[in-house]
This record gives C-alpha cells, sequence and structure tokens, in this order.
C-alpha cells in the first residue's frame, strides 16, 4: 500500500515552498520508485476564505487518515482582525490538539557553508546537529488553575500552575530516546529541579526510564538544568545530541538553537503523537518558519525547510529513511556549489529563486 501524506500550504510563501515538495515527490515517484500517494487541502486563511473557516472537519479527517501531514504556513495581515476563533493559526492549534501532538522535534543544524548566517563563531556552530524534543501539551501553557483575579483593592494576580504527570514525562523522554538511538546516541534532560517539584519529577522520571529500559543502555543520559542548557548552547552547542525538555523551557530553549543557525529558512520541525490503540503515530511535519507576507508571491522564498520538513517526515514517520538521506544530502550539496535564495545571500555566491532552488535539489537527486 503507498503512504499517502497530506499537504497542507497554507498561505503566503505556503503554496510557493509546498510546490517545490510536490515537485521533488513527482520526480521522485517517477523515477526513484517512491510511491507515495498526496492529497492536497487548505488550511489556515485560504481555508476561512472558501469556507468561512480555519480548518474544516473534513480535513481534519484526511489528516486524521493520513500517514502524515505537511504543512506550509499558515495567517497574513488580511486575517489580523477576525475573531479568535476564525483567525488562520487555529488551524493549527485544531490540528495539534486533535491530533493528540505531545512531542516537538526541532533540529538546529547548521550547515557549514552556511555558517556566517550565524552570530556565533564559525568553530562553535560549524556542523552543528542538535535535536530539541519539546513536551507540547502540558506543563504550565495548560495547567490549571490559571487566570487574573483580583485580590485586593487595585492589586490583582496572575496564575498559571506548572503541572507534569510521570506519564506526560515518559512519552516525551521515550520520544528522546528513540530518536537518540537514531542519532549520536546522547540525551539530556533539562528541567528546574533545583527549584521546582515538578522539576524534580521530571528528572527523576527521565532517569527511572533509562534504568528500566535495557533497550537504550548504549545511550548516554544527563541531566541539566534549563538555565545552564540555555548557556551551554552558545558556548558550546556541539556537547548535545537530543535534548528532551518541557513546554515552557522547551519554547525557549529551541528558539535559542534555532538561532544558533541564524537562518529561519533552513529550519524544518515535526510533532508527533502517542501511538494510538492501532499502533498509529500521527504526525505533523512544517517549517519553523511563519507565511512571510512581505515577500509571498515573488518566487524568492527559501524553500529549503520546508523540503527538509518533508525529509523529516519520510525518516520519522514514512519509513523511507534511505530518500530522507539522499534529500538531506542534496539540500548540503547545493549550498556547496553557491547556490543561494535571497535570504541566505552572501558576496560570491550565486542567487536563485524558490524553483530555481527546488530544481537544483532534483538535479542532485539524479
Ligand atoms: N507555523 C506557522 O504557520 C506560523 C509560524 C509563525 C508565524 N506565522 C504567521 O506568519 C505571519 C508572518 O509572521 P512573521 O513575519 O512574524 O514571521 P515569518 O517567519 O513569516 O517571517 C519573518 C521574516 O523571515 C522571513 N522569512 C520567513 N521564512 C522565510 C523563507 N522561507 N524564505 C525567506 N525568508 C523567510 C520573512 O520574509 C520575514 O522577513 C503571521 O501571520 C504569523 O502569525 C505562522
Amino acid at each position: 500500500m503507498p503512504k499517502n501524506l497530506l499537504l497542507l500550504a497554507g498561505d503566503g510563501i505556503g503554496p510557493e515552498i509546498m510546490s517545490e515538495v510536490k515537485k521533488i515527490i513527482n520526480w521522485l515517484n517517477t523515477n526513484k520508485k517512491l510511491d507515495l500517494q498526496i492529497t492536497e487541502e487548505l488550511a489556515g486563511g485560504v481555508s476561512y476564505d472558501q469556507t468561512k473557516t480555519p480548518l474544516t472537519d473534513d480535513v481534519l479527517y484526511k489528516a486524521m487518515d493520513s500517514d502524515a501531514v505537511l504543512l506550509g504556513a499558515v495567517g497574513g495581515p488580511r486575517y489580523d482582525q477576525l475573531e479568535f476563533s476564525k483567525r488562520p493559526e487555529r488551524a493549527l492549534l485544531r490540528l495539534r490538539k486533535e491530533l493528540r501532538l505531545f512531542a516537538n522535534l526541532r533540529p538546529a543544524i547548521c550547515f557549514s557553508e552556511l555558517v556566517s548566517a550565524s552570530s556565533l563563531k564559525p568553530e562553535i556552530v560549524s556542523d552543528l546537529d542538535i535535536m530539541i524534543v519539546r513536551e507540547l501539551t502540558g506543563g504550565i501553557y495548560f495547567g490549571e488553575p490559571r487566570g487574573i483575579e483580583p485580590i485586593a483593592k487595585g492589586e490583582r494576580k496572575g496564575v498559571n500552575t506548572h503541572v507534569y504527570t510521570s506519564k506526560e514525562i515518559v512519552r516525551v523522554t521515550k520520544v528522546a530516546f528513540d530518536l537518540a538511538k537514531k542519532r549520536n546516541k546522547k540525551v539530556t534532560s533539562a528541567e528546574k529541579s533545583n527549584v521546582m517539584e515538578a522539576g524534580m519529577l521530571w528528572k527523576e522520571e527521565v532517569q527511572k526510564f533509562y534504568d528500566e529500559n535495557e533497550e537504550y543502555k548504549d545511550i548516554e543520559l544527563s541531566h541539566m538544568l534549563a538555565d545552564n542548557c540555555a548557556m551551554q548552547l552558545v558556548r558550546n552547542p556541539k556537547q548535545f545530541d537530543v535534548i528532551v525538555t518541557d513546554n515552557l523551557f522547551g519554547d525557549m530553549l529551541s528558539d535559542e538553537a534555532a538561532m544558533l543557525t541564524g537562518s529561519l529558512g533552513m529550519l524544518p520541525s515535526a510533532s508527533l503523537s502517542e501511538k494510538d490503540k492501532n499502533g498509529r503515530i500521527r504526525s505533523m511535519y512544517e517549517p519553523c518558519h511563519g507565511s512571510a507576507p512581505d515577500i509571498a508571491g515573488q518566487g524568492i522564498a527559501n524553500p529549503l525547510a520546508m523540503i527538509l520538513s518533508f525529509a523529516m517526515a519520510l525518516k520519522y514517520s514514512l519509513d523511507l529513511d534511505t530518500y530522507a538521506d539522499e534529500i538531506d544530502k542534496a539540500v548540503k550539496s547545493v549550498l556547496k556549489d553557491g547556490l543561494r535564495t535571497p535570504d541566505i545571500m552572501e558576496i560570491g555566491k550565486r542567487k536563485v529563486s524558490t524553483s530555481e532552488m527546488g530544481s537544483a535539489i532534483i538535479d542532485k537527486l539524479k
């Protein structure tokens, strides 16, 4: 049975960069026996324009039925005045919630060819390849009680609750260990066990998981306080392989790690669910950047984050690692040849359009 990928191009530059992925899929299907079926649907502002909702139930069911979802980007100034429930971003939140995507994978890769885009010294970031696994559905962003309430005359208090259960910690820990097995066999768990009970539980549960699961004995586990982890990421980021952390710290550490690489147009991401009762894991892959309305429709967007997101889908959801590796190699190779979209352009390199970059990747796959 061919695998099925649902493509949601979305808004702004979404359709332009998705079209390069489609080109690659069609080429691989025709020339390299990929056998991947694609379905295309609307999400975000384009869906609102046609259906008055950012994500229809029909599209949601298709997302649930597909082997993976690939999303471009949603949003744009045209939709900023809409009420909250109609906003394009609701499509993302609904997909994350309904597909129960609890683990967010954010690689920070710094291609040696793009090292000058980073604000750090080349030797610190060149060939950096780390993966941050962020818990996405628990912790302080969702904990109860929450709210703002009056406490005395003219005084109010704002409350959020940082709460984690053992089960929530263990399932994201397993994702991190499984990834480390496919990578460089190191997991760093980041929390604040020195000042937070939920952090103490986090550390204990991660250690217990490791101690009780023989199959991960070839992996090195270390624990690090989240503030130290933030420092180490800029001091010596190459010491890390996989970092697993909660929702709040993951939000910050993954943005910090992303900036080590210096270029938003190069960063893919993935979100995964638990296995359901039929053994299925649901997943969504998307570039870290937004819909870039300032450059939409000009054919100058960098499609590489989108293409690398597709490669992640091949690797982590579709069991097609060989194709993923070929795409990763092709990206490195076009950069080595000096091809650059305007966002990563440097003196002495060759400026190319979105579609020229996509075609160059195909040339490398030949
Ligand atoms: N996951 C998502 O769909 C997502 C994420 C973030 C923002 N957004 C939405 O995107 C819209 C714009 O947000 P923003 O401007 O804050 O962030 P953005 O990531 O869209 O753009 C930030 C800057 O980076 C540039 N940029 C981004 N991706 C690029 C690429 N592939 N190639 C070249 N340049 C690129 C843009 O031109 C812009 O100057 C908003 O409506 C926001 O809500 C969507």
